[in-house]
């Protein structure tokens, strides 16, 4: 286990957290400060063959398949780093912390995440084939996701209320960009570089073995029967709810009197914030966006 301090992982000294951070275009894509701040240096990281990285779009469920990772790799040889750092201390954030912490990190593989679209990753991870795990969720529940994580976390830009999230997602006013771009900017990569697993939030909620299985086969790791059992019990969303390292309960930008971090960790919640109206234009809007017949979410149209 190594320490370092909190500032490493989310540089909270340099965050202005009496206002809440204004979005830019930033080559296109939505952005705030905290996450352009290293650009340069973040561009230029050195990855190694080993290194994993999970990419999402943010509240797709990175921090999910980010502890099934750290148990698959570590849960039996080191689980004292399981139960003593929390998650973003074992997986670190690309866009903030790997430039002051690359060499610092002890594990082999290093496990990294990053919420960029696809054509901001480092060359680094592509020139030395790394593997990279995508995890998509559907539009409209990571909309209601990323609502509530904006509205309790005082680094993102104001939320507002729902009418006006609900126009500026569409719109894709978001940090990281429009929903659309990422997905099928990730979706079209995957499909020339087989060192992309692309994954569902949808297909981990309706059976999270087999889609542990699935990762494995990925990696190349054969946990034993008895393995994957306690991992599955792990992941469990009321047990990462508990779980002081896995709930960002320890980061002192989020509110949880506002909203927790593991807030439902359902499908379909959209239900209980869309109107009628906006789910007729919505969907009107996610025909036109969604070209690309391959690629497939549920629970939508
Ligand atoms: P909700 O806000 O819908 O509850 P990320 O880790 O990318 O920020 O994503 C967070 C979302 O994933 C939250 O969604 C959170 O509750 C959900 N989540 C996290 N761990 C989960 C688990 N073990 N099972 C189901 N959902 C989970």
């Amino acid at each position: 286990v190594f320490s370092v301090p909190l500032d490493f992982f989310f540089p909270l000294s340099k965050l202005d957290l009496s206002s809440r951070p204004q979005l830019f275009d930033f080559h296109g894509v939505g952005m705030i400060p905290i996450f352009t701040a290293n650009w340069e240096n973040v561009q230029n990281f050195q990855a190694r063959p080993d290194d994993i990285v999970i990419a999402t779009y943010p509240k797709a469920g990175t921090t999910w398949v980010s502890q099934i990772l750290d148990l698959l790799y570590f849960g039996k040889t080191s689980p004292e780093r399981l139960t003593s750092l929390p998650i973003y201390e074992r997986v670190p954030f690309l866009e903030m912390t790997i430039p002051n912490l690359a060499d610092k990190l002890p594990t082999t593989p290093r496990l990294i995440k990053t919420h960029f679209p696809v054509q901001f990753v480092p060359k680094s991870f592509w020139e030395q084939n790394c593997r990279m795990i995508y995890v998509a969720r559907n539009a409209k529940d990571n909309m209601v996701s990323y609502y509530h994580f904006d509205l309790m976390n005082n680094a993102q830009p104001v939320a507002g209320d729902w009418n006006s999230y609900f126009q500026r997602f569409m719109e894709g006013d978001m940090v990281f960009g429009p929903w659309y771009d990422h997905v099928n900017g990730w979706w079209k990569k995957k499909q020339t570089h087989s060192n992309i697993h692309y994954m569902f939030y949808e297909d981990m909620i309706e059976d999270t073995g087999r889609e542990i299985e699935k990762l494995c086969s990925f990696i190349g790791l054969s946990p034993s029967a008895e393995e994957k059992e306690m991992i599955k019990t792990g992941v469990q969303f009321d047990n990462m709810k508990k779980n002081k390292m896995t709930n960002y309960s320890t980061l002192p930008v989020m509110d949880f009197q506002v909203s927790p971090f593991m807030r439902k960790g359902k499908v379909g919640d959209w239900k209980n914030y869309f109107t009628v109206a906006q789910n007729e234009e919505f969907d009107e809007d996610y025909k036109r966006k969604m070209k690309d017949p391959t690629l497939h979410f549920r629970c939508e149209l």
